[in-house]
């Protein structure tokens, strides 16, 4: 598995409560947008995402995100068009 599985081509915005969440970076986890160790056996792993307070978080779906976890908005770019 050299790519990322993308979920979908927008991010999933969420109301998130003050915490430490593991992001899914490989794509293939069950709880999307969130790790369930399904990762295990190829090189990606999870990014740590600390939230201090309550938000609503646009969480990464396609996995090309320059900020990680966070969307940049990245899937609406031409060169990826993902
Ligand atoms: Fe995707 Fe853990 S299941 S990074």
């Amino acid at each position: 598995m050299d790519k990322p599985v993308i979920i979908q081509k927008r991010s999933l915005k969420l109301e998130m409560d003050p915490g430490t969440y593991f992001w899914c970076a490989c794509g293939k986890s069950k709880d999307q947008p969130f790790c369930d160790g399904s990762h295990k056996g190829t090189k990606f792993m999870p990014e740590e995402v600390v939230i201090e307070e309550k938000q609503i978080f646009p969480w990464c779906m396609c996995r090309y995100s320059d900020k990680g976890a966070r969307c940049d908005n990245k899937h609406r770019s031409e060169e990826r068009r993902v």
